[in-house]
């Protein structure tokens, strides 16, 4: 096995909570930096320790010894830079989400076919505690048939959105700020189906017209002529249950996980809320396992300080481990036991699982199919939401026996 190489494509808000963890890895022989902001990819450059740069994708591209690109983008650029990178011999690890159309997913899909390239969406909510401890009931039996499953995420958008899009677009903000809430749905859904293998199959989705005097969410005041800030989908499941996911962008809720789900079986029941997460049974046998779940621990002052959201929200961007995910962490390189950690104990995860998936050829956590699996729903949830709610069939991206 072989170390590889990696770009990190965009050196902005997220970019600098996986830039350490890449530069840790024993098997990353060296870390450089993508960006076109000529200013940012100076600054950054020389505030993460990484002085090779490149002044775009393109550029990174064309760097034959390159092996891989970390993709930490705007959301809406994600899958033509990944479908553009695995054409050029480059393994992909994308922040979500992966596309923001059914065309973009099939053919991120085929590009991976046919390149044989390693992709991999950095879906942060898979490893949330959670979702890792309902993988573990599950895997035992605990909730038995799936009946119903609850995943969303909250956040209004003066929790740090305001100054997370003005860093983001420049002039331009309010243009971008107004993303169809629908079309983030993948750390919602993956709670729900990274824990039942499932596929959503059918979404009616009902979206809530703005009113905020700021304007963002109008027909003709961003690139998507959006007008919908929160947005509510209800998906039929491909095991015959039933589940709501919420996209909500303006909400008097906080002080929780921003991120949160529930799942409901025939034998056991998982619901977390703000304020807590329990356990209930058939049997009525209830558990408290807010504290398995909770992470714990800040590692890092600089990182706390340079988030740009909501001192509330800042917990998601720079976190520890929950107790939950301590027998995953042994997996982990020994020099990331003095890392920073991220978005509720993931970040590790992910940037181990991408550079392993990379070294040994083998399917990442989080392949293109289970990010299409991830993505497809919301996708469809939004076309759903402008036709007033129309039940609409979502397509199924099987992935292969050999992946
Ligand atoms: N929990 C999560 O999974 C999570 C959390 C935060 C952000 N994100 C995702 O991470 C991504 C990045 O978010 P962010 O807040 O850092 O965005 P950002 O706007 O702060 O940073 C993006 C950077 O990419 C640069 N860029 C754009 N086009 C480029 C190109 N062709 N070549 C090189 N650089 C280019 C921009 O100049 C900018 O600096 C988004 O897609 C977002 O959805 C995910």
């Amino acid at each position: 096995m072989k170390p590889i190489k990696l770009c990190i494509v965009g050196a902005g808000q997220f970019a600098q909570n996986f830039a350490h963890l890449f530069k840790a890895h024993p098997m990353v022989s060296e870390v450089s930096i993508a960006e076109v902001i000529a200013e940012r990819r100076a600054a950054e450059s020389k505030r993460l320790g990484i002085p090779r740069t490149f002044d775009s994708l393109e550029s990174a591209l064309a760097a034959p010894d390159i092996d891989a690109v970390a993709l930490f983008t705007q959301r809406w650029m994600h899958a033509p830079m990944a479908i553009a990178a695995m054409r050029t011999g480059k393994h992909v690890y994308s922040a979500v989400p992966a596309a923001t159309s059914l065309d973009e997913l099939s053919e991120l899909i085929d590009t991976v076919k046919q390149t044989g390239m390693t992709y991999m969406m950095g879906e942060t909510s898979y490893y949330y505690g959670a979702t890792v401890y309902c993988r573990q009931r599950w895997q035992q039996g605990d909730f038995g048939r799936f009946v119903y499953g609850e995943g969303e995420y909250l956040h209004d958008m003066s929790h740090g959105f305001y100054e997370a899009f003005q860093y983001s677009g420049g002039d331009r903000w309010k243009r971008t700020a107004g993303f169809p809430p629908m079309l983030y749905p993948t750390h919602s859904v993956a709670m729900i189906l990274s824990v039942t293998g499932a596929r959503m199959t059918q979404v009616s989705c009902i979206g809530q017209i703005d009113e905020h005097e700021d304007g963002i969410f109008r027909q003709g005041a961003n690139d998507w002529n959006n007008v919908f800030s929160n947005q509510s989908a209800l998906f039929r499941t491909s095991d015959g249950g039933m589940a709501r996911m919420n996209e909500f962008r303006r909400v008097g809720c906080g002080g929780g996980r921003s991120v949160r789900m529930s799942l409901f079986g025939t034998k056991g029941t998982f619901e977390e809320m703000t304020g807590g997460a329990s356990w209930s049974d058939l049997q009525c046998h209830t558990e408290d396992v807010e504290p398995l779940i909770k992470c714990e621990g800040v590692y890092s002052h600089e990182q706390w300080e340079r988030i740009k959201v909501d001192v509330q929200l800042k917990g998601d961007f720079v976190s520890g481990f929950a107790q939950v995910h301590q027998p995953l962490r042994d997996r982990l390189p020994a020099a990331y036991r003095t890392q920073p950690n991220g978005h509720e104990g993931s970040h590790q995860f992910l940037a181990d699982d991408f550079v392993t998936a990379c070294t040994r050829q083998t399917t990442p956590t989080v392949s293109v199919w289970d990010a299409a699996r991830y993505n497809a729903p919301g996708i469809v949830a939004h076309q759903s939401a402008l036709k007033g709610g129309e039940l609409l069939n979502i397509p199924d991206y099987p992935k292969p026996a050999t992946a």
